[in-house]
């Protein structure tokens, strides 16, 4: 069968992980990369042996061969990228959030129902770690009951000290929030896609807290944490903090909170879910193990196997027990969901995100920030 030729838009920080995710999966092919940056994009082409490498949106689009494209830009690139995407024809795997806004998040829904010919994700990685699968089909089979209460944080440090800085603080690159569009966003689709439930209340407080940043003059890295020899005092608009009370349309309550500056933290997502007759905790820093907790007998860690694991999560784990797996497996995931769904003819229900369930998390992430600013709870 023709391998689904792959081209890769920003070769910057999460561009290179989609990178190795497609050069581990057998029905696609890594065909071409692309950045405006064209210095970038030729050091990534060359250093992973890539065929084609372009500098910009329009030649990528135009090369008749790409089948699939990963739209791997800043937030403001979403919107005009990925409708260039849809309009050529070719499948879009974009990253989240999905848009700036849910007007933009919407505008693109509604353009990818004219193009029915082509698959379009959004790329909510966390879904496809095979514990956060296991935890989806142990909820759907009953073994913890009634889904009831649901908490959990995504706590990481990065923006620590006031020399800290990312294009993701300034609203007109991020949209109007840092932490919960950037983090909160794949705390609330993991939860929503595990228990089936769909957040509509919340109530919400957000900081900024630290109002004013050194930004360098010089444009650095993502997530590197390089002090600034040279920059401007900025005033920070977004937030690196937020706590979100939430209600579900099936009856469940929860909490969570994410933060940037939590020290020592680099990717600390977790939730536990409180059922009639179980628990399941999960942390995706020690994301071999899924715990659960049982009133009436003995507690257990269940350890990722694939002789045990379910049917369901099978797919998306590779490695025996005790060969610990990690954020990249369940990266690659993601993307082969992707690929596996295209390749066996757009079947089912797609175990990745689509394009309308990432349009509800940008409307949810808009609530969130709502809520905060007039201090009340929002329904969707
Ligand atoms: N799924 C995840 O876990 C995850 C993790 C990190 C980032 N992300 C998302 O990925 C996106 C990119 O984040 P990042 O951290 O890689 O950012 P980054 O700043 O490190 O990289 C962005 C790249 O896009 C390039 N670019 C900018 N404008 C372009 C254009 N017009 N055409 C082509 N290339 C262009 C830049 O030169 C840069 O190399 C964001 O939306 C972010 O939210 C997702």
């Amino acid at each position: 069968m023709k391998k689904i030729k792959v081209g890769i838009i920003g070769m910057g920080y999460i561009g290179e992980s989609h990178i190795e995710a497609v050069r581990r999966i057998g029905c696609c092919e890594l065909y071409a990369v692309a950045d405006v940056n064209a210095e970038l994009a030729k050091k990534k082409a060359d250093y992973y042996g890539v065929q084609k490498c372009y500098s910009s949106v329009e030649e990528l689009l135009n090369d008749p061969e790409i089948d699939a494209v990963h739209n791997c830009t800043p937030n403001f690139l979403h919107l005009s990228i990925n409708k260039k995407i849809i309009e050529s024809g070719k499948h879009l795997l974009s990253e989240k959030p999905l848009c700036m806004n849910y007007e933009e998040a919407a505008e693109l829904v509604e353009l990818k129902k004219k193009y029915p010919d082509s698959v379009a994700a959004v790329n909510f990685n966390y879904r496809l770690n095979p514990m956060v699968q296991e935890t989806k089909n142990r909820i759907t089979d009953g073994a913890i009951g009634d889904v009831r209460v649901i908490t959990g944080s995504y706590q990481q440090d990065w923006l620590l000290y006031d020399t800290d800085y990312s294009w993701r603080l300034e609203p007109e690159v991020a949209g109007n929030s840092c932490a919960i569009a950037d983090i909160g966003s794949h705390w609330m689709d993991a939860i929503q896609h595990v228990t089936g439930h769909t957040i509509t209340e919340v109530m919400a407080d957000v900081k900024t807290v630290i109002p004013v940043r050194k930004k360098p003059k010089q444009q650095t890295e993502t997530f590197t944490s390089n002090v600034p020899t040279e920059y401007d005092e900025v005033e920070v608009k977004n937030e690196e903090y937020g706590a979100v009370l939430f209600h579900t349309d099936k009856g469940a309550t929860g909490v969570y909170h994410v933060s940037e500056v939590a020290a020592g933290h680099g990717c600390y997502f977790n939730f536990e879910i409180n059922g009639s007759e179980a628990t399941l905790k999960w942390n995706q820093e020690e994301n071999d193990r899924l715990w659960m907790g049982i009133r009436d007998g003995d507690n257990r860690l269940i350890i990722r196997d694939p002789n045990s694991i379910s049917s369901g999560a099978r797919p998306y784990t590779a490695l025996a027990m005790g060969h610990p797996e990690g954020w990249n497996d369940a990266f690659k995931g993601n993307i082969y969901a992707f690929y596996k769904y295209i390749e066996d003819g757009c079947k089912g229900e797609p175990v990745f995100s689509t394009l309308e369930e990432a349009a509800y998390i940008v409307k949810l992430t808009e609530a969130v920030i709502e809520s905060s600013r007039e201090k009340k709870w929002i329904s969707l």
